[in-house]
């Protein structure tokens, strides 16, 4: 019979999708009489996510397996059959020969079911004192003890590339900008300085997120930890942990971690945007200080003769994402109760997300960086006009024994005498002009308000003078080596 056949050649599915005796039925299908469909199976799933995490499932499982021998809980053979086991599975996973089944729930049950499908009741052992509530918290510490190094490791050549640049260009005189508007000359070498050390904040941010993710969950089971006689410390210990966490609720329901990482994430992400809102400016026809090299730029499909900084708009675009990563993490733990909810599948998409694109966008501004070139000539000119020398001009004056407020006035008048007269720099000014608001004007001025004199005076702590920048790229470049704490 038709019927009959079908039976035979079409093996039964249960309502998720999932093949019967396929090892990957969901790891609670003994509870649940009916199954949730297809659709709704896959709405609740997290392999798409997760799969990422396999190497560290992996990783988690085997120190788990093997203190569950040591401790007597399984037998010692079945804990050694499963370390191996799960060793070439993951050697499995790395080469190609086995491939992630998309139609397990989550990475952890995939692993569980491939262990069981190969190995029967010695897999079924691994689970024992365990949940997926710990065991997801342990694999995505893990995962984060490597990539955010990773990413520290992306923060230090990007900001290597900066450093060269200002050193290469320590005595390049620019305006230096508040409100947009011209403020007092700096140089090249300065700018690049304040973008370096907002970056080597971030790195030390991702260095104490790091310090605190280090404490092994394992052990905590669901909420409430185990009547097995595990040992939390060796399984720490074995997974490079610094130690186990303290409160068995408090590891499965914390994602202190990924609030830390996401946010470290957007801050660093919004330096790069502000970073990025200033090439796009001075990488336009009206600013013109910087020249991007046109592999790091494209055109446009109706305007012949455009010359886009695409990737620094898109950085600029995809800080968006970072921040809207961590408000979705706020936002997803702020009413939640204690102890795990099903809502913490959705922490790991959003911080995977930010760090992807922080990694991204680190790698696309370094190479845009390394290439651009500065434009020196229109640098320093625009620093003749807009009296970026006025503040200098006054501390002149205050060199000479004036009150600030008073020098502050008579180089106020000065500027206006200039602006009345079409003038764009204070010492197109004759000293007879200047001595009428201030007789303390004597010839050096001219000298004293040249924009690299102005620039060369600055040399305290911190400020754009060449020796000065030397100095902070010297101490940035220290920083790059040194530990993460600054
Ligand atoms: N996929 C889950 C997650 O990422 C694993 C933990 C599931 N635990 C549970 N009791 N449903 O959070």
């Amino acid at each position: 019979m038709a019927g009959h056949e079908t039976k035979k050649t079409r093996p039964k599915k249960n309502a998720s999708g999932v093949k019967a005796g396929s090892p990957f039925q969901p790891l609670w299908a003994g509870r649940l009489a009916e199954k949730p469909g297809a659709e709704a199976f896959a709405f609740q799933a997290s392999i798409g996510v997760d799969k990422r995490l396999a190497a560290c499932v992996i990783e988690g499982s085997r120190a788990h397996a093997v203190m569950l021998g040591k401790q007597g809980i399984i037998p010692k053979e079945a804990a050694a059959k499963l370390d191996k086991e799960l060793s070439k599975i993951a050697a499995e996973l790395e080469s190609g020969k086995l491939v992630i089944d998309e139609a397990a729930e989550d990475i952890h049950s995939f692993i569980e079911g491939v262990l069981t499908g190969r190995l029967g009741d010695d897999g079924r052992m691994v689970h024992a004192g365990r949940s997926r509530n710990d065991q997801v918290a342990v694999d995505f510490r893990l995962y984060l003890k490597r990539a955010v190094p990773e990413l520290q490791g992306e923060l230090k050549e990007t900001i290597a590339v900066l450093l060269d640049k200002a050193e290469e260009h320590s005595g390049s005189v620019m305006p230096g900008y508040t409100h947009l508007q011209r403020a007092q000359p700096v140089t090249a070498g300065h700018w690049l300085c304040a973008w370096s050390a907002a970056l080597v904040r971030d790195l030390s941010r991702f260095g104490d997120a790091l310090k605190r993710l280090d404490e092994c969950p394992l052990g905590s089971g669901a909420l409430a930890g185990s009547g097995l006689p595990l040992d939390r410390k060796a399984v720490a210990e074995a997974l490079g942990f610094a130690r186990p966490t303290l409160n068995a609720m408090d590891s499965v329901a914390d994602r202190d971690f990924a609030l830390e990482l996401a946010s470290s994430s957007a801050i660093a992400m919004t330096h790069l945007s502000r970073f990025c809102e200033d090439i796009v400016l001075w990488a336009s026809e009206e600013f013109g200080f910087i020249n991007l090299a046109e592999s790091w730029s494209t055109g446009s499909s109706i305007m012949p003769q455009k010359k886009n900084p695409d990737f620094a708009e898109l950085i600029r675009g995809k800080a968006a994402r970072a921040c809207g990563n961590l408000v979705t993490l706020l936002t997803l733990l702020k009413g939640l109760p204690y102890a795990y909810d099903k809502d913490l599948q959705e922490d790991k998409e959003a911080l995977f997300d930010s760090l992807d694109t922080l990694r991204i966008c680190l790698r696309m501004f370094r190479g845009m960086m390394a290439q651009a070139r500065f434009n020196t000539s229109r640098m320093e000119a625009a620093s003749l006009g807009g009296f970026l020398e006025a503040t200098d001009a006054a501390e002149y004056l205050v060199r000479k024994g004036l009150p600030f407020r008073k020098a502050h006035e008579a180089a106020a008048l000065v500027v206006r005498d200039c602006i009345e007269a079409g003038q764009k720099h204070i010492g197109e000014r004759s000293l007879g002009e200047l001595q009428k608001r201030c007789p303390l004007f004597k010839d050096d001025i001219y000298k004293a308000i040249a924009p690299a004199a102005c620039v060369k005076a600055r040399g305290l702590p911190g400020g754009p003078a060449p020796g000065e920048v030397k100095r902070q790229i010297r101490t940035l470049r220290k920083m790059l080596g040194g530990p993460p704490d600054l």
